[in-house]
């Protein structure tokens, strides 16, 4: 799997990468990767990571021990040059696939590192239907009433086919590898948008809405209750 981690937090704003700030007492990115390393079905992971923050990673993960080994590679300007770059390490790691199910389909799983609580049930849900169909992402319902601005002023967008995309954003290797091949450095803010654009369908699977990114500092303390509120 891919686990893009080589921004800068510049809304978290901190000195360091928000991934470095300690939740639950460990680096943030820690607990995105333990969600994934002792997946029987992730067999490798692709940790994308800035010049500048590269020696940090490196020690971190000589402290821990991870079921999966876990690789790094040089990140990018935007998250797609990341995600660009880790699937060439990808593609070389070939025959041995990043995410195998039962049939052998080789998947590729791409999961924002900034994404620490995404639950094990949604995991299952989105690979069972990513190996099914070829690209399967988790998105969640729109909950508010979502409006566009117009002209003058504003309208109101039907929600009920609405959805924020999530990841992981899991792929056949040949659906997402095409994608990137044919879009690589089109500004995208997913990776599903590429595989849009090929004309593969791609299968929204409604995940928790717990699954947040940290982006701002208060995304921290939320993560820090639903933590607690998982063990209480
Ligand atoms: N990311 C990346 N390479 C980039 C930019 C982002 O790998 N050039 C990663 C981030 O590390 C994060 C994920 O993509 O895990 C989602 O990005 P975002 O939440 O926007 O993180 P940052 O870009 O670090 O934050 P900001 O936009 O506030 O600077
Ligand atoms: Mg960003």
């Amino acid at each position: 799997m891919i686990m893009p981690a080589a921004g800068s937090g510049q809304r978290f704003g901190s000195q360091s990468n928000k991934l470095f700030a300690i939740l639950d007492g460990k680096p943030l990115w820690q607990h995105t990767v333990d969600r994934f390393q002792h997946r029987g079905d992730v067999r490798q992971i692709v940790l994308a990571v800035s010049e500048e923050d590269e020696s940090t990673f490196r020690e971190q993960i000589a402290a821990i021990s991870s079921a999966a080994p876990i690789h790094l590679v040089r990140g990018g300007a935007t998250r797609s040059e990341s995600v660009g770059a880790a699937l060439d390490a990808v593609k070389k790691f070939a025959a041995e696939s990043t995410v195998a199910n039962a049939s052998a389909q080789t998947l590729v799983a791409i999961h924002d590192a900034a994404r620490p609580l995404v639950r094990q049930a949604d995991l299952d849900r989105v690979f069972a239907k990513a190996a099914e169909t070829g690209a399967a992402i988790l998105a969640a319902p729109v909950s508010g009433t979502l409006k566009r601005t117009t002209g003058n002023g504003s309208e109101t967008v039907d929600r009920r086919n609405a959805f924020v995309a999530l990841t992981p954003q899991v792929f056949a290797i040949d659906v997402i590898c095409q994608a990137y091949a044919r879009d690589r450095g089109r500004l995208a803010t997913d990776d599903a948008q590429l595989v849009e654009r090929t004309s593969h369908p791609v299968l929204l699977v409604p995940g928790s809405a717990d699954n947040l990114k940290i982006t701002f500092p208060e995304d921290l303390r939320i993560a820090e209750a639903i933590l607690n509120e998982c063990r209480s």
